[in-house]
């Protein structure tokens, strides 16, 4: 049986999405007493706003809710993270085909596939009631609070799933 769990959630930019999962992942990680089991990170695909924090409406949404995102900055995904996390979850289909791609070439240059352990998914597959495929990126559509509430939801979701694969219900 698993012990503890590493999650790391993956955006584009690793300012909007992906960053608002991790800080709403460890409130809710945090308010079980889990913090010893379950470590939250995130990262992006590109690499635009590098060791820049959360997006002014990804902050807004998170003081709103009185989640602390204190000394969060984005990075990139890097071929590591395959070793590291158990769960990758991607706030969209073209992250996921991203990290898949940057996956395969872990594989194809450190023969990592011995290691590997990570579930690759779509942060929308928490939500199948949704019928929504993508997180929608609020970078270009606005709506910080309609992605709040998505990611609200996928989390409780995740922690439920996380929970019952460490038998800790
Ligand atoms: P995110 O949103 O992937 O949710 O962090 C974006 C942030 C920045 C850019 C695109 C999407 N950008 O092109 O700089």
């Amino acid at each position: 049986m698993k012990s503890s769990a590493r999650i790391l959630f993956v955006c584009l930019g690793n300012i909007c999405r992906s960053p608002m999962a991790e800080a709403v992942m460890r409130n809710l990680v945090n308010a079980e007493g889990l913090s010893n089991r379950i470590e939250i990170d995130s990262a992006g695909t590109g690499d635009w706003h590098l060791g820049h924090p959360p997006h002014e409406g990804t902050r807004k949404v998170l003081d709103e809710h009185g989640i602390s995102y204190e000394g969060m900055k984005s990075r990139l995904v890097e071929h590591a993270d395959f070793e590291t996390f158990q769960y990758v979850v991607c706030m969209d289909t073209k992250n996921l085909r991203d990290v898949k791609e940057l996956f395969l070439k872990a594989i194809a240059d450190n023969g990592l596939i011995e290691a590997h352990s990570a579930q690759v998914l779509t942060f929308m597959e928490l939500s199948p009631q949704r019928g929504i495929v993508d997180v929608p990126d609020p970078y270009y559509e606005g709506n910080f609070p309609y992605v709040f509430e998505l990611v609200e939801e996928g989390c409780k979701a995740l922690l439920k799933q996380i929970k019952a694969d460490l038998a800790l219900d």
